[in-house]
């Protein structure tokens, strides 16, 4: 097992401005993966980061009146305060403003794509939308505008590099289809195999330098910069080195799993998989595909007043009670919700009255009545555990380790080991050291949830003490 490695990746973020729920979900979902397979002994790698060659950061500079570095540098460093808060174990967090670390990969695998003859120039006549980064067609546009965004796209015309996607729709299909690149869940496996049934057009792959002021040169040619998805696809492999140095690249690649939201399936399960062949390099194993966060069943947005910010729920209730909110409540699945209200009735039942109260009153009889503690032994994971956790099904996981904790609760009251102890010394003490086993052999369980509070969970039971109050009650 040792040797056996795993390698999970993010989307890299817009820094236009500052994550949301949305990206803190995707984040923390990755988290939870890598932790469980850190703990299974995996060599694992984590990577995350942010996709900064676009015009909409361009623009988000000049609204903000400062110069594009310091805008981004600003928003990134914020990212990563963030994603401290949020406990997430990241290995690498790739900027493709890198020019060491993202652009010589970049630039590589651009020319392989043209020794495959897969790049070729075109005059382009059409609509860009910047909140997709993306071009368009007429028949996505509601009243004139991008219903995503609102905006009025840009028309344009100019001559862009183009890549055969078209030449891979065939062979991509039957890789999905035979899950040797696993698209998950099923229902987004469906959904990319009618996208590739209609056949897939080749894709404009750099824009004019005078069109946009950002952008990875293109190589042999002044008047190009790589279209962003291009650029931006490419940092899972250059943050492993590729076309640099590439010990990393070689340990790691194929990704295991490509954590994504639902709307930029697209260009990971068809563009990316392109790029890929036509490069010769081996294809991702599998493309995990969550849905959207709303509040209320709505799309969070400042006019509605339902935005939750992240950071502001971190600081009420912190680390543990939000990724436990995300891991239980969010399906990794389907569109998710998530409301102030549930969120506080979750926190009280489920942490304070739950699992904090247990550990509180498992650990509280354990110091009156054992001399020593516990020694505890590592147990294998429960096959409900590791079977949900395998399917990426994490809130299945969760709601298993929380019937163990009910039933631990339930096994305190029937065996009422607080009364036992008093007739018999011996039998009481027995009771009581199953039940500080079996909060071990849950608390293991918790890490990748909940890392902080399963470690001074461990750590109260190595020291045979009660914990501090994990969980207070709000009210
Ligand atoms: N930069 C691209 C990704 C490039 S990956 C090579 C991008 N960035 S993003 O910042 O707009 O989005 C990052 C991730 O957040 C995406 O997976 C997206 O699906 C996810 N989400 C954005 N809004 C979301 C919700 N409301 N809910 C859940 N996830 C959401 O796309």
């Amino acid at each position: 097992m040792a040797d056996k490695k795993f390698y999970l990746t993010t989307p890299i973020f817009y820094p236009n401005a500052k994550l949301h729920m949305g990206h803190a979900y995707t984040t923390t979902l990755s988290d939870i993966v890598v932790r469980y397979h850190r703990l299974l002994g995996e060599k694992t790698y984590f990577l995350t980061g942010s996709d900064e060659n676009t015009q909409k950061v361009v623009q988000a500079a000049a609204a903000a009146g400062e110069e594009p570095k310091v805008f981004l540098d600003k928003i990134v460093e914020n990212f990563k305060t963030l994603f401290s808060s949020l406990d997430i174990s990241y290995d690498q967090f790739i900027r493709t403003s890198d020019e060491q670390a993202h652009w010589p990969g970049a630039i590589a695998l651009w020319n392989k794509l043209q020794e495959s003859g897969d790049l070729y120039k075109k005059e382009y006549e059409g609509l860009y939308c910047v909140g997709h980064e993306a071009f368009i067609t007429e028949k996505d546009l509601v009243d004139g505008k991008c219903p995503d965004h609102g905006t009025v796209p840009q028309y344009i015309k100019e001559e862009n590099y183009f890549f055969r996607l078209s030449r891979y729709t065939e062979d991509i299909r039957k890789k999905i289809i035979a899950d040797e690149l696993v698209v998950a869940p099923a229902t987004r496996k469906r959904e990319i195999l009618s996208l590739l049934d209609e056949g897939l057009q080749d894709v404009s792959f750099s824009r004019p330098r005078t069109a946009t002021s950002v952008g990875i040169p293109v190589p042999n040619d002044d008047s190009q910069v790589m279209y962003v998805w291009c650029d931006a696809l490419s940092n899972y492999i250059t943050a492993l080195g590729y076309g640099r140095d590439d010990a990393l690249y070689q340990e790691f690649w194929p990704v295991n799993v490509h954590v994504i939201g639902k709307d930029i399936l697209r260009f990971h399960a068809a563009i990316w998989p392109a790029m890929l062949m036509s490069a010769g390099i081996a294809l991702p194993k599998t493309i995990l595909v969550h849905g959207f966060i709303t509040s209320g069943g709505k799309k969070m947005s400042k006019t509605l007043g339902n935005v939750i910010d992240p950071e502001e729920l971190l600081a009420e209730y912190g680390t543990d009670a939000v990724r436990y909110y995300l891991a239980r409540y969010i399906s990794p699945f389907e569109d998710g919700d998530i409301t102030r209200e549930h969120c506080k009735a979750a926190y009280n039942a489920d942490l304070a009255n739950g699992l904090g109260n247990l550990a509180a009153r498992i650990m509280q009889l354990a110091q009156t009545h054992l001399s020593e503690p516990v020694a505890v032994e590592w147990k294998p994971f429960p096959k409900e555990f590791t079977d949900a956790m395998e399917k990426f099904e994490v809130n299945r996981a969760v709601e298993y380790v929380w019937q163990r904790i009910q039933a631990l609760d339930q096994k305190i009251t029937a065996e009422a080991p607080f009364k036992v102890v008093k007739e018999d010394a011996q039998k009481g003490k027995a009771i009581i050291t199953e039940l500080v086993t079996e909060l071990a052999a849950i608390d293991l369980m918790l890490e990748p949830l909940v890392p902080q509070t399963s470690k001074k969970i461990i750590e109260a039971i190595m020291a045979n003490k009660k914990p501090e109050n994990l969980f207070p009650r709000k009210d």
